[in-house]
């Protein structure tokens, strides 16, 4: 029997030019690969080499068919584009095929597709993306070349299968919701708009129109439609081999007994033509959800003629361009600043798509949770995109004065919805995430006055800032179970710990509470609240106490690290075992990130870390140990394969936190160990298997998995940025620490950034010439704008005003390291 190959083809892509655009080889040879396309209008797409995926809006409004991954390998692909070749028969310039080659070129946010069919001579080039703009409406752009010497009569035919209600009727009355679909063939396409939106609880009339409407180049409409399923595949036709195309039909004179209360097809079939060899012909396809039928109409007035369309993918590419403009990076490794231009991408996609809409993410209804809204404004901070202070204000009305929160956060700013699916849960570490981001957003900007500032509780009352954040920390501690440790409750940052609702405690979070609590006192004498910051850092003292010591292990083989967790029974999850050593990564992060951990337990958990979670072969560390048996008394994770999601994979979230614990600390070669590892994986195209960027995690077989939209993303740019590059604010002025290893200096011994920071573009050189390691390497000679700024022994520190004081938006400053 033949061995059956894991990996796939070599790399299969590269980076074309200086910016994040990459070309990839045969994409449809890798399985279940995808690409997002949005606007901030609220249009999510997700396409694939075959142009599968889907269009929606959210849970209740797909334009097409939802998938999950599994579903991506249907032949059936939500785009269709057929061509009839008289005397040769039909052609799919979209499904795959072994003889035909397929090209992928894709940027932010656009996805260029290429397939030719020699033997026929034709060559279909595929553009889709979704204009920057008010409508909720992605193009897709076909150019058909006759690459052959022969004139051909061709006959195209775009078909997008129209879903047009809620995901949830994907089982839920599947065929009942087709009876409401009002169905209208117009000049340039097909309307589905549902008489009303199903729901048993309570029917609503509905206004959305789903539609699919097309044109040639030069704004010519088709001839005319197959709107219904039937009249386009036909009795005992599929998808595959739609019988209209097939058999070359003339578009159905339908009676409403056809056409109403059916499955929709928006199947354009455009005039047969010749095309010449060498010649062209531009078809223009526009899929999207409008509110009503002006709007629909919009779409053909707007992007109706190539020079249309042209004009808004540029504009749309220079929208995203500025965005990922804010945040680069120039190191020997030209890739690597490609690379980072798509992780900076992801905490947008995230804001835009939330947890639910892209094919891996099949959770459910959509929205983001309450940790994932935090994390995401690490990175909007450090991107500078608009009102921030605006944005943490309305994230406070989340907290309710009883220290919880509303776990579902709603569209509007400061919307938010009490629980998931109606079921309350309680992750116990929901109280530390927005003292991080809040203490990051008073460092970059001084903005102290912040903390004093009234914001609305969730279900009622009003307080500070300052009280909503000591209230949520002061909740978490008065909740400890009977190790002295804060309760696990429903689970913390790992959503998988949650079967030890009784006894659990976590370890790991009650770290980061000591931390914050010790960090809150140090602002809070800073806005001279002395009495009640001593009480608070006697607090948080007591616990850091309590972990050092109670809760360092040492195991048989001499190796010692923190115990992360407690489960169900009171029980140390973690040390030696008969079934193996238990230890995890969480339970490391945090009394390092916090704090907590003396430099003597840093180094040591590091070893602990590198003897039973590193992996040699992929080079990266692990969440955990295999526990071997399944843990119904602490939680589902350890119920999932070995290696996958929150049990044991490479989960990119947690090694960053690691990363950025480690730099923190001043642990700056291990911390680069940890912080490479994730951008080695993610580069190795033949591995990974996907397109570049920071995927949730990497599995056993170094596949990455669930890309685009995870909190890694803005970890990744926060640790880049604050500590690997080591430009971060300190009470509003700029403090310039790297912590660069020889390596990153490359041959040239120089790195540069740029950011904003105080309103103005920074442009930062290091210069380190003789690559010097961190902590031999001493800042010798800066200059800001070309002239000389004092060096004082230790760290530097630029004013604000300094910055703000020069005229113009953009600074440089070079700093030189020896
Ligand atoms: C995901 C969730 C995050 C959770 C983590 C671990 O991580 O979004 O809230 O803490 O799993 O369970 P992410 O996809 O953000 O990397």
């Amino acid at each position: 029997m033949k061995k059956v190959k894991v990996s796939g083809p070599k790399p299969w892509w590269n980076f074309t030019g200086a910016d994040e655009v990459f070309e990839a080889q045969n994409p449809d040879q890798i399985s279940r690969l995808y690409f997002p396309l949005c606007n901030e209008a609220g249009l999510l797409s997700a396409i694939t080499p075959t142009l599968n995926g889907d269009i929606k809006t959210d849970q209740n409004h797909f334009l097409t068919l939802p998938v999950s991954e599994q579903d991506l390998h249907n032949t059936r692909s939500a785009r269709q584009f057929w061509v009839y070749v008289a005397g040769r028969g039909p052609w799919s310039a979209t499904a795959a095929k072994p003889k035909e080659s397929c090209d992928l070129e894709a940027g932010a946010l656009w996805h260029k597709l290429t397939r030719e069919n020699r033997a026929l001579g034709l060559r279909a080039v595929i553009t889709n993306f979704v204009p920057m703009g008010q409508e909720r409406v992605e193009i897709m752009r076909v150019e058909l070349t006759n690459t052959g010497r022969k004139p051909l009569a061709i006959t195209a035919t775009a078909a997008i299968p129209i879903f047009g209600r809620s995901a949830d009727n994907l089982r839920d009355h599947r065929h009942v919701t087709s009876l409401l679909h009002h169905i209208e063939q117009v000049s340039h396409g097909v309307l589905v708009t549902p008489t009303m939106s199903f729901d048993e609880r309570g029917h609503h009339p509905n206004s959305t129109i789903y539609g699919v409407l097309g044109c040639e180049g030069d704004g010519q409409a088709p001839a005319g439609s197959f709107p219904t399923v039937a009249s386009f595949i036909g009795e005992g036709g599929n998808f595959d081999a739609p019988r209209a195309v097939f058999e070359d039909w003339d578009q159905p004179d339908l009676d409403e007994v056809e056409l109403q209360g059916r499955e929709a097809v928006g199947a354009l079939r455009f005039k047969s033509r010749k095309l010449a060899p060498g010649k062209s012909v531009t078809y223009l396809i526009h899929m999207g959800i409008a509110k009503d039928r002006k709007e629909v109409l919009s779409w053909i007035r707007a992007y109706g003629t190539v020079d249309k369309t042209q004009e808004a993918l540029e504009h749309t590419q220079a929208f995203w361009k500025e965005r990922l403009d804010r945040i680069q990076v120039q190191t020997d490794d030209a890739d690597f600043g490609r690379w980072v231009r798509w992780v900076t991408l992801q905490p947008i996609l995230r804001k835009i798509f939330g947890n639910s809409f892209l094919p891996d993410f099949d959770y459910g209804r959509g929205g983001r949770g309450w940790r994932d809204l935090w994390q995401d404004c690490l990175a909007l901070l450090l991107l500078d995109t608009g009102d921030v202070r605006g944005l943490l204000l309305n994230n406070f009305a989340g907290v309710r004065m009883n220290g919880t929160n509303a776990t579902i956060i709603g569209n509007a700013p400061g919307e938010f919805v009490a629980d998931r699916n109606n079921i309350s849960r309680t992750w116990m570490d929901h109280g530390v995430w927005p003292w991080l981001t809040t203490e990051l957003y008073i460092h970059q900007t001084g903005d102290l006055k912040f903390l004093l500032e009234e914001a609305p509780y969730f279900e009622g009352g009003r307080g500070t800032i300052l009280e909503h954040i000591i209230v949520q920390h002061l909740a978490a501690i008065s909740n400890f179970g009977e190790h002295g440790n804060c309760r696990l409750q429903d689970a913390d940052w790992n959503d998988g710990l949650d079967m030890a609702r009784d006894r659990g405690e976590s370890v790991a979070f009650t770290a980061v509470y000591a931390g914050n609590l010790l960090r809150i006192a140090d602002m809070l004498e800073v806005l001279k609240e002395k009495a009640r910051a001593a009480e608070l850092r006697q607090k948080g003292e007591a616990l850091a106490k309590h972990i050092r010591e109670d809760e360092w292990i040492k195991n048989a083989a001499g190796h010692a690290w923190f115990n992360g967790y407690y489960d169900n029974n009171g029980t140390r999850v973690e040390g030696d075992h008969p079934k193996g050593v238990r230890i995890t990564l969480t339970g490391q992060v945090f009394p390092i990130l916090s704090g907590v951990a003396t430099n003597e337990q840093v180094a040591q958990c590091y070893a602990a870390a590198k003897r039973y979670l590193f992996d040699k072969k992929l080079a990266g560390f692990r969440l955990n140990t295999d526990f071997v048996e399944v843990q119904p008394q602490l939680g589902r994770a350890f119920s999932f394969a070995y290696g996958e999601k929150e049990n044991g994979a490479f989960f990119s979230h947690m090694n960053v936190m690691f990363a950025n614990a480690l730099y923190r600390r001043g642990f700056v070669e291990e911390g680069y160990e940890v912080f490479s590892s994730l951008y080695k994986m993610a580069m190795d195209a033949a591995m990974a298997k996907i397109y570049p960027g920071l995927p949730e995690y990497f599995n056993g077989e170094g596949r990455g998995m669930y890309h685009y939209l995870t909190g890694s993303a803005s970890w990744y740019l926060l640790t880049l940025i604050t500590q690997v590059l080591g430009i971060r604010g300190q009470w509003g002025d700029l403090v310039l620490e790297p912590k660069l290893t020889p390596e990153q200096f490359g041959k040239s011994g120089q790195i540069s950034a740029e950011v904003g920071f105080a309103g103005k573009r920074l442009k930062i050189t290091y210069l380190n010439r003789s690559r010097e390691p961190y902590g031999q390497y001493k800042i010798e000679s800066v200059l800001v704008q070309g002239r000389s700024f004092p060096v004082p022994d230790g760290i530097l520190t630029i004013p604000r005003k300094t910055l703000t004081d020069i005229a113009g938006p953009a600074i440089d400053i070079t700093v030189a390291l020896a």
